[in-house]
């Protein structure tokens, strides 16, 4: 890695006129540099570079950025690479930290792959040009197929002998080990020996963006049953099928002049039109096209066109890759071939200028191309034209932007002859479908990660017994229920206004408005005697337990008013405290003793709650004892900020 250090000198050094100006021709205007931009094609300058600002911008195509951005864009650097270039250029020695251990092995392990690689492509480049049986096999193969010397060389194509192990053993001679081949795809290994995989084949080595091999796609010379016409190289270290594009190496920079990409289906699709003058053309290899890809493309344009065969499958693909090239905000044409060609047949059996002809000629839009297809289909039957409608809409309900949606469907009901209208109604509704199966799985993820935290807590343990904050409760009841407090509230004048209320009357609403039961039985009954005594005006509840008739009930009354019930060691020194101070300060007691019991129900009713949550497999349920684990974690929140209140006071 480059250190900071050495990063910030580059920066400061590095003037942006002069790293410009050694691609583009730059004249003084003003305070500023002007010419034509080399992203775009143009007549007149609109590409500007400020000195001062060290940045580049063009108001043409609207790319811009610092110097590095400007290397990495123009040359296809990496960000390393640009800092590297820009060191060189300004004569500053670059320092780089040591990678750690473990980066330094996957670096060595794909720079050992990387090494492997551009050594295999170079010995097959070398057997299908020099070699007699690479010319006489390799080399008459790709001729008999039209491609010329200089196609082959620039793709760098190649031939690998029919022979058992003749790479293998070279590659070892010089010091290649055999793991790295078998890693590497190039050679497989069977009962203890090494042979080469693509033997007898033609080989289309696969770049990366900065023109170094990743791996190969090997064709066979003439079609045999039970051997696959292409093989491919495995996933590596180094190469992902998903996120490579065969010829963006070779065609980006056209693809950024032309502002458009053309996608075909296989390598000799590719290079056949390279040789026609079309370079602005790649091909996923071997793989449907992917989001990765996509993504990639557009880096360099936001236009892509489709080639496609004619046959079922090509149809089937080029309509999945419609709908994902249009989600990912792209412009899509399609191309589709006349029957039994491909874009290599056709440009080989036609002169360039034709091949662009018809290129040029062929290229509808998805609606077009949709529409076409599917219209012989529907004839005259409405309800074939309604499904065809829909398949349209439901296209259209993709591409992101509203703009391009509302041509979209000006455009569709022209060709299918229905009211915008209708159209737009249908749009809508698939609009709407759609951003609420997403709301519903972004609920759903959100929920179950809430889910994950809830069920990983340490809560789950079981709640204790509340029976100490139930007697404690009814103690404060019957010894103070007689006692005046008072609070401090609003009237409707929103004025602070003082409020007396009984003991009694405060607790015994407070729970019965929450409707909270008392575990214990004999707690619960003499609660209700409680509430029935306050009914019938008989206030004195300490004396009506103390001589209660029942004898149960006399007991437990005077149990709970005399004993201190034990849940700390040093209990009997806090009660005594507390016993001394309660008198003088009932109303924070009362409230302390009241928010306690409170506290206490609530985490029984959350760990129910949370013991429900572990063992649903009902999907409703869940969603239901999450939102109440949350609502209930809220209520636990404020009782417990009332309690500190009250114990801190
Ligand atoms: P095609 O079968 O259309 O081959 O497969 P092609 O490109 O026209 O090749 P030629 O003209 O017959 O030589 C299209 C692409 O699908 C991949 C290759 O990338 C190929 O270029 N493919 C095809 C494989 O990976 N394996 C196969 O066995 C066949
Ligand atoms: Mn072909």
């Amino acid at each position: 890695m480059i250190t900071k250090e050495t990063i910030n000198l580059i920066f400061d050094s590095a003037k942006i006129e002069e790293v410009v100006g050694e691609f583009v021709n730059l004249k003084k205007r003003g305070a500023n540099f002007t010419g034509l931009c080399p992203f775009h094609d143009e007549k007149t300058p609109s590409f500007s570079v400020s000195a001062s600002k060290g940045i580049y911008k063009c108001f043409g195509c609207g790319k811009g950025g610092n110097a590095v951005n400007f290397l990495m864009e123009h040359e296809n650097y990496s960000y390393p690479e640009a800092l590297k270039y820009l060191a060189k250029k300004y004569n500053i020695e670059v320092e780089e930290t040591e990678p750690d251990p473990e980066e330094q092995q996957s670096i060595d392990e794909k720079e050992a792959l990387f090494n492997i690689t551009a050594f295999a492509q170079k010995y097959f480049n070398e057997v299908l040009l020099d070699s007699e049986e690479g010319k006489a096999i390799g080399l008459s193969y790709f001729k008999e197929r039209g491609y010329t010397v200089d196609i082959l060389k620039k793709f760098g194509l190649g031939y690998c002998l029919n022979k058992w192990d003749d790479f293998s053993r070279h590659a070892m001679k010089n010091g290649y080990d055999k793991e790295l081949l078998i890693e590497s795809s190039l050679s497989k290994s069977k009962d203890g020996s090494t042979y080469d995989t693509f033997r007898g084949r033609v080989i289309f080595p696969i770049h990366n963006l900065s023109g170094r091999v990743l791996g190969f796609g090997a064709r066979i010379i003439k079609s045999e049953k039970n051997k696959p016409k292409y093989l491919n190289t495995a996933e590596s270290n180094i190469y992902q099928k998903s996120k490579a594009l065969y010829g963006l190496y070779f065609a980006k920079s056209a693809i950024v002049k032309e502002d458009n990409c053309f996608l075909v289906e296989g390598y000799t699709d590719v290079i056949s039109l390279h040789q026609a003058g079309i370079e602005n053309v790649i091909s996923s290899s071997g793989t449907s096209l992917t989001i990765e890809q996509i993504r990639l493309i557009r880096r360099y344009t936001n236009n892509i066109t489709l080639l496609f065969d004619s046959d079922a499958a090509g149809v089937k693909a080029a309509f999945r890759s419609i709908d994902m090239v249009l989600e990912e905000g792209l412009n899509v044409k399609i191309i589709l071939f006349p029957e039994e060609e491909d874009p290599d047949s056709y440009a080989q059996k036609h002169r360039p200028a034709e091949t662009k002809n018809f290129l040029q000629k062929n290229a509808v839009d998805f609606i077009t191309f949709k529409a076409r297809l599917l219209y012989d289909e529907t004839k005259d039957d409405p309800i074939k034209k309604a499904s065809l409608i829909k398949e349209i809409a439901n296209t259209i309900s993709l591409i992101p932007d509203p703009i391009i949606r509302t041509l979209y469907v000006q455009k569709c009901a022209g060709l299918v002859s229905i009211e915008e209208k209708i159209l737009f109604m249908e749009i809508n509704k698939l609009r709407r479908k759609k951003s609420k199966d997403k709301a519903i799985t972004e609920i759903k993820e959100e929920q179950e990660s809430e889910l994950e935290e809830i069920l990983s807590e340490k809560q789950l343990k079981p709640v204790e017994s509340s029976d100490y904050q139930e007697k404690e409760l009814l103690r404060a009841l019957i010894q103070y229920g007689n006692e005046e407090i008072s609070f401090v509230v609003k009237d409707e004048n929103d004025k602070d206004v003082e409020k007396i209320v009984k003991v009694m009357d405060f607790l015994i609403d407070e729970i019965l408005i929450d409707e909270i039961e008392f575990e214990n039985k004999s707690c619960q009954s003499v609660f209700e005697e409680i509430v029935d005594l306050r009914e019938k005006n008989a206030f004195d509840f300490e004396q009506h337990f103390l001589h209660h008739t029942n004898e149960e009930k006399k007991k437990f009354a005077i149990d709970i008013t005399t004993t201190p019930y034990t849940v700390s060691d040093n209990w009997e020194k806090v009660h005594s405290i507390f016993i001394l101070r309660e008198k003088d300060n009932i109303k924070q007691n009362v409230e302390r003793i009241l928010y306690s019991f409170k506290l206490k129900k609530l985490e029984k009713i959350l760990a129910d709650n949370q013991e429900t949550l572990k063992n649903t497999s009902d999907i409703e349920e869940t969603m239901n004892c999450v939102a109440k684990d949350n609502k209930l974690k809220k209520i636990r929140t404020l009782i417990a900020k009332k309690l500190s209140r009250v114990v801190t006071k």
